[in-house]
């Protein structure tokens, strides 16, 4: 796998196919292999970057917090070093959308089209944003297994345990790949970041919007919610899938994906 410096970190990427650009964030806690099916898929007709964000898959972390603006900031300069001009087609998942609303505001005219899976805009309330500091602490100071296990129970819908455990297992692998002070620091930046509800009206790109019927943690009824509140978004429901989507039901999200970015 290529490695870019991206300031002071090198960054781990996959880079494939050719055409419009196709940027497929990862979301928490997990690496770019999350989008196999898309990069597979999307790789015939665009040119697909999907990169390790710091600290998780093969890009090292930076300690202490992270913030999401950060993240942001690290796609831009990973275009440039990839020396991608033209407005790339973003594309997040989870905690990788938390990170298209900072691109989208700071970079918006790199900005294509947007796609935003499993996700929300609005802030952690004061209650989960202590969760996630208490959690970093552990992490520190226990290793990984314990937000694995939590995690797993919220990640897939509940066919997914008994019709794909693969998907199950696949998943656990890439989150034992992220590093501790990697995880701790996005948890860090995700309790303190902005509430982006309020700016969604002034979204002008294209943008879709898809999420499990069965997701728990971003919950279809709250997305649907960011979709009416952004001019023209469209909204696809994934059948039979919860958090993880497009690792879950990869033909209907790279169908809704495919139908949106058709010419
Ligand atoms: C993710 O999938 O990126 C996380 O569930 C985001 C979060 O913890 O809010």
């Amino acid at each position: 796998m290529p490695t870019l410096q991206v300031g002071e970190i090198p960054m781990h990427y996959v880079e494939q196919g050719t055409g419009t650009p196709l940027l497929l964030v990862h979301g928490f806690p997990l690496d770019h292999s999350m989008w196999e099916h898309q990069i597979a898929a999307f790789s015939q007709t665009h040119r697909v970057i999907a990169p390790d964000l710091r600290g998780f898959g093969g890009t090292p972390a930076v300690p202490e917090t992270v913030m999401l603006e950060q993240y942001a900031d690290d796609l831009a300069h990973l275009l440039d070093a990839l020396g991608m001009g033209e407005p790339v087609v973003f594309c997040g998942l989870s905690m990788g959308g938390y990170i298209a609303w900072q691109f989208w505001n700071k970079y918006a005219s790199r900005l294509a089209r947007l796609i935003l899976c499993d996700t929300r805009s609005a802030a952690d309330n004061g209650e989960t944003a202590m969760g996630r500091l208490r959690t970093a602490e552990q992490v520190e100071q226990q290793g990984l297994d314990g937000l694995i296990e939590t995690m797993k129970k919220k990640l897939f819908a509940p066919q997914t345990a008994t019709e794909q455990p693969e998907v199950i297992a696949r998943t656990e692998q890439m989150m034992r790949g992220a590093s501790r002070e990697g995880v701790a620091a996005a948890l860090r930046g995700m309790a303190v970041r902005a509430d982006m509800t309020s700016r969604l009206s002034e979204i002008r790109v294209p943008t879709l919007l898809l999420g499990g019927a069965l997701d728990a943690i971003t919950p279809p009824q709250e997305m649907q919610e960011v979709a009416a509140a952004i001019p023209g978004a469209r909204w696809v429901e994934i059948p039979n899938a919860g958090h993880m989507a497009p690792l879950e039901q990869p033909a209907a999200v790279n169908r809704a994906i495919a139908e949106f970015l058709r010419p």
